[in-house]
C-alpha cells in the first residue's frame, strides 16, 4: 500500500511506511476507495442518492448505507465507500464512473526567507484587496491561538466567503482564521505542528522578535499577512488519506477560497484519475483557483516527484543565505563542527562520552548499538552517545537509557539540520572520524556541545538534497518541478500541542519552531501566488503560474546533476512576477485536448470536465508537446537523428506597444531556432504564436541536454527552460 504524507524532512514517517507496507493485502476485505465520477452534473439531483443507489447494485441484497462514507456533492462528482475488491471492480464498470481506486494514506510531507527572496516587509502591498484574499490550506489544521492567526485589524469576513467555521471540539475561528473543517480527528486544531507552520507562511501576521529559544531571531510573516485563511485539516500525525484530501478540495472550492496550498505528497505518481491531488486541483484549476504543491522530499534521486499534473504549480525546496551549524568542544580542546538546530546550552559542562558497546545485554549486537537501537541505562545514562544514523535521535523516545547527548555520523551530502530535543549534532563522516580518534586517544573522552550558531551561506540557494527530482515519467512533456523556493530551516509558527523537535521525550512547547522540507517550500509560493493575485483579480490559475516560472530566477545546478529537474525555471521572484511581459496562458479547454491527446477516452474526459464529445479527434500523442506551457521538454530516442517542433502562444500584459526578440542560450550539442524572432504587440492582451524547433543528431541514451528561450523588449525577461532528455 502506497502511503502519502506531508512533506516535511522527516524521518519518523518513513519508518511508519515501512509498518505499514507491511500489511496483508490478500484477502478481499472491505477496503476505503475512491469512486471519482467527474464534474458536478448540471441538473440538480441529489448526489447522495445516486451514489447509495449505485453502492446499492453492487451490494447484492445487503445494506449498503453503512459503507458509504463520503460523498463529493459540492465542487465534484464521487464518493468514498467500504469495497470489496470484487464490488471495486463492479463499480469501474458502471456508468459514470471515471475511476476506483484505493484510499491511499499520503504523507504530510521564516524569518529570513521573505528578505531573501527579495519580498521585503515594505513591499507595495493594496491593504484593501489583500484583505479579501482567502488561502485554502490542506494540512494537519491550525493552532487558531498563534500569534499569526491573531485578528487584530481585521476588518469583516469578505462578502464573498461561502464557507463556515466548523472546527470541531474547542476551536472558534476570528476574522483572521475565517473558515475551518475536518476530515479527521475530533477538531481542526493542529495536533502535529505541520498545519499551523505552513499556514503562517503563507498567510501569517508580521510578529517581532520571534524565534525557537532565541535562534533564528527576526519577523515572522506569511506572504500575505493581510489575507484570510481557511484550514481544513486532512491529515493527522500519521498521515492524510485520499478521502478525506478530496473531502478538503471539494469543500475548499465551494467555500470560495481564491488560492489552496498542499504540503502534501505521495511517494509515487499516480495517473491522473486516481491522484487525489490532480482530481481536486483540476476541479480547483476549472473554478479559477491555482493549487500549489509541495514536490516531494523523495530526492535526490531522479523521478521522484509525486504530483505531475499540469494545472498544478509544484515547488522544489531549495536553502537560504542563513545556515545554522553547531559544534562539539573535545576534552583535548579541539573543535568539530556539525549542524543541528540546538537551542540547548551545557554552559561549559564538560560530559563523558560513552564509549561502545552501549548495550549489555547480549541482544544487543555491536551493530544495532551503532545505530543506537539498544541503550543500556547503566552504560548511557548522564553520557553523550554517538549513532551512526539519524535514527539515534528517535530512539530517546522509546528506549530505556536516557544520555544526555547525542552525536550522529551524517552519511549525506551537504549538512542534516534538525532540531533537536536534547544537546545534540550531526557530524559529516570526515568530522566523525576524527571524534573517534580523540576517543580511541584517552581513557576518559569527554565533549561540550555547544548551543547552534547562525551562519552566511554564500552558496544560497541550492536544492536541498532531500527535495523530489524530475524528469516527469507519466508525462514527460510537462517539465516538474516547476519552481524552486526557501524549504531548509524555515522558522514559523508551531502547534502548542507537541514539542518543537516533535520528540515525546522533549518537555518544551515553542510558539515557534524550525522544519526543512519541499511542505515549506509549498506555502512561501503560495503566498506569493496570493499576492500576485492582489495585483491582477482576473488573471487565470495558468496566468499565475506562468509569471511566477517566466520570472523565476536562474539557479545554480550541483556538479553531477540537470538542474532543470531540481529547480524547474529557477528560484521564486516574487516582484518581477508582478509584471512578467508576457504569460502562457492555458484554458481549460486547452488542458481538455491534453488528456485527449493523453489516451483518456471521451467518455472519461466528458465525465471529468462534463463538456459533450470533448476529444473531437483521435489521441495524437505528440500534440501533447505543444500544451501551451512555460516550460518545453520532450523525451527523444537514443543515436536516433531528432526534429521536434513545439509550438507555443504568448499574451501581452506588459506595454501596450512593444516588441520583444528572441533569445536562445546555446547549447553546442542541439541546434534551437525559434520562428518568428521578433513579436511586436499593438495592444495589451493581444496574442501572438510562435515555434520553437529542437534539432540534434545522434545522443547518447541518458544524455540530457538543456537550454533556455528568453523573450525580451528590453525591460522584461520572459525566460523558458529547454529540456531534451535522450531516454528509452
Ligand atoms: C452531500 O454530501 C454530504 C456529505 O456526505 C451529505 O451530508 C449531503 O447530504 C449531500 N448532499 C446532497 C445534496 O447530496
Ligand atoms: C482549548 O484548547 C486550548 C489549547 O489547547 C486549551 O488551553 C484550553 O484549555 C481548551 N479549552 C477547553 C474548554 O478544553
Ligand atoms: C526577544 O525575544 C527574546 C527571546 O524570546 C527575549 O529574550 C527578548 O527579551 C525579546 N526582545 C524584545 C525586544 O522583545
Ligand atoms: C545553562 O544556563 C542557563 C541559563 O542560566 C540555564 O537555563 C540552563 O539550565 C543551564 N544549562 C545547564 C545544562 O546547566
Ligand atoms: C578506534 O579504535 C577502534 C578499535 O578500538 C578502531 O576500530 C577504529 O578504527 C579507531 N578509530 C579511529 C578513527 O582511529
Ligand atoms: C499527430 O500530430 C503530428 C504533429 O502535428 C502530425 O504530424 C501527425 O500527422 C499527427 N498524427 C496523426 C495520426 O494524426
Ligand atoms: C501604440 O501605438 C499606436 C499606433 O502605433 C498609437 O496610436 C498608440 O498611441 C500607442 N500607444 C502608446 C501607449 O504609446
Amino acid at each position: 500500500m502506497a502511503r502519502y504524507s506531508f512533506i516535511v524532512f522527516c524521518v519518523s514517517f518513513i519508518l511508519a511506511c515501512t509498518r505499514l507496507s507491511k500489511c496483508d493485502t490478500s484477502h478481499d476485505n472491505p477496503k476505503l476507495h475512491i469512486v471519482y465520477m467527474g464534474s458536478l452534473p448540471k441538473t440538480q439531483y441529489s448526489l447522495t442518492s445516486n451514489h447509495l443507489s449505485m453502492l446499492q447494485q453492487v451490494f447484492n441484497d445487503n445494506d449498503a448505507t453503512n459503507s458509504l462514507i463520503h460523498s463529493y456533492n459540492r465542487s465534484f462528482n464521487g464518493f468514498a465507500a467500504m469495497l470489496t475488491n470484487q464490488q471495486k471492480e463492479k463499480l469501474s464498470q458502471m456508468e459514470g464512473v471515471v475511476s476506483v481506486f484505493p484510499n491511499r494514506i499520503i504523507q504530510l510531507q521564516t524569518t529570513r526567507s521573505w528578505d531573501f527572496l527579495g519580498l521585503p516587509k515594505s513591499v507595495k502591498r493594496s491593504p484593501s484587496i489583500e484583505s479579501d484574499v482567502v488561502v485554502g490550506v490542506i494540512d494537519s489544521g491550525i493552532w487558531p491561538e498563534s500569534d499569526s492567526f491573531n485578528d487584530q485589524g481585521f476588518g469583516p469576513i469578505p462578502k464573498n466567503w461561502k464557507g463556515v467555521c466548523a472546527g470541531g471540539t474547542n476551536f472558534t475561528c476570528n476574522k483572521k482564521i475565517i473558515g475551518a473543517r475536518y476530515y479527521t480527528d475530533k477538531s481542526a486544531r493542529d495536533l502535529d505542528g505541520h498545519g499551523t507552520h505552513t499556514a503562517s507562511t503563507t498567510a501569517g501576521n508580521y510578529i517581532d522578535n520571534a524565534s525557537l529559544d532565541g535562534l533564528a531571531q527576526g519577523t515572522a510573516r506569511g506572504g500575505v499577512p493581510l489575507a484570510r485563511i481557511a484550514a481544513y485539516k486532512a491529515c493527522n500525525e500519521v498521515g492524510c488519506g485520499s478521502a478525506a484530501i478530496l473531502s478538503a478540495f471539494d469543500d475548499a472550492i465551494a467555500d470560495g477560497v481564491n488560492i489552496i496550498s498542499v504540503s502534501l505528497g505521495g511517494p509515487t505518481e499516480q495517473p491522473f484519475d486516481q491522484d487525489p491531488i490532480a482530481i481536486g486541483s483540476f476541479h480547483a484549476m476549472a473554478r479559477g483557483i491555482l493549487t500549489v504543491n509541495g514536490a516531494g522530499n523523495g530526492g535526490p534521486r531522479p523521478s521522484t516527484i509525486s504530483c505531475v499534473a499540469p494545472w498544478i504549480l509544484t515547488v522544489g525546496a531549495s536553502t537560504i543565505d542563513r545556515r545554522f551549524i553547531d559544534k562539539v568542544l573535545l576534552g583535548n580542546g579541539k573543535t568539530l563542527t556539525g549542524s543541528s538546530i540546538n537551542s540547548f546550552t551545557l554552559n561549559g559542562t564538560q560530559i563523558l562520552i560513552a564509549k561502545k558497546n552501549y548495550g549489555s545485554k547480549s541482544e544487543c549486537s555491536e551493530q544495532r548499538s551503532s545505530v543506537c537501537s539498544c541503550l543500556d541505562s547503566s552504560v548511557v545514562d548522564g553520557k553523550i552517545i554517538l549513532c551512526d544514523t539519524f535514527d539515534g535521535i528517535d530512539v530517546i523516545d522509546y528506549d530505556q537509557g536516557h544520555p544526555i547527548g547525542i552525536i550522529i555520523q551524517y552519511h549525506g551530502k551537504g549538512s542534516l539540520d534538525f532540531v533537536t530535543p536534547l544537546p545534540s549534532l550531526a557530524l559529516s563522516e570526515s568530522e566523525f572520524k576524527l571524534l573517534n580518534s580523540y576517543i580511541n586517544s584517552t581513557d576518559n573522552p569527554t565533549a561540550e556541545i555547544l548551543k547552534s550558531e547562525i551562519v552566511t551561506d554564500n552558496n544560497a540557494p541550492i536544492v536541498a538534497d532531500f527535495s523530489s527530482r524530475g524528469p516527469n515519467k507519466l508525462v514527460p512533456e510537462i517539465l516538474k518541478p516547476d519552481i524552486s523556493a526557501p524549504g531548509v530551516d524555515i522558522l514559523a509558527s508551531f502547534s502548542q500541542a507537541v514539542s518543537p523537535s516533535r520528540k515525546k521525550s522533549d518537555k518544551r512547547s515553542a510558539k515557534y519552531s524550525i522544519i526543512s522540507g519541499t511542505s515549506m517550500a509549498c506555502p512561501h509560493v503560495s503566498g506569493i501566488a496570493a499576492y500576485l493575485k492582489t495585483f491582477h483579480l482576473d488573471w487565470s490559475p495558468a496566468a499565475i503560474k506562468s509569471a511566477l516560472m517566466t520570472s523565476a530566477k536562474p539557479m545554480k545546478a550541483s556538479k553531477d546533476e540537470i538542474g532543470e529537474y531540481a529547480y524547474g525555471s529557477g528560484q521564486v521572484n516574487p516582484i518581477p512576477a508582478i509584471d512578467p511581459g508576457l504569460i502562457y496562458d492555458i484554458s481549460l479547454e486547452d488542458y481538455i485536448q491534453m488528456l485527449c491527446n493523453l489516451g483518456y477516452d471521451n467518455e472519461k474526459v466528458k465525465l471529468i470536465t462534463a463538456k459533450n464529445n470533448a476529444c473531437s479527434d483521435a489521441p495524437n500523442r505528440s500534440l501533447v508537446k505543444n500544451l501551451n506551457y512555460p516550460a518545453l521538454a520532450i523525451d527523444v530516442k537514443p543515436m536516433t537523428p531528432f526534429t521536434i517542433e513545439f509550438s507555443r502562444t504568448v499574451t501581452n500584459v506588459g506595454l501596450e506597444n512593444s516588441t520583444y526578440k528572441a533569445t536562445v542560450l546555446p547549447n553546442p550539442r542541439i541546434k534551437v531556432v525559434v520562428v518568428p524572432e521578433i513579436l511586436s504587440f499593438k495592444s495589451l492582451h493581444e496574442k501572438q504564436s510562435f515555434s520553437v524547433t529542437v534539432s540534434g543528431d545522434k545522443l547518447p541514451t541518458s544524455s540530457v541536454l538543456t537550454s533556455s528561450l528568453v523573450w525580451s523588449d528590453g525591460t522584461h525577461n520572459v525566460r523558458s527552460p529547454i529540456v531534451i532528455n535522450v531516454s528509452n
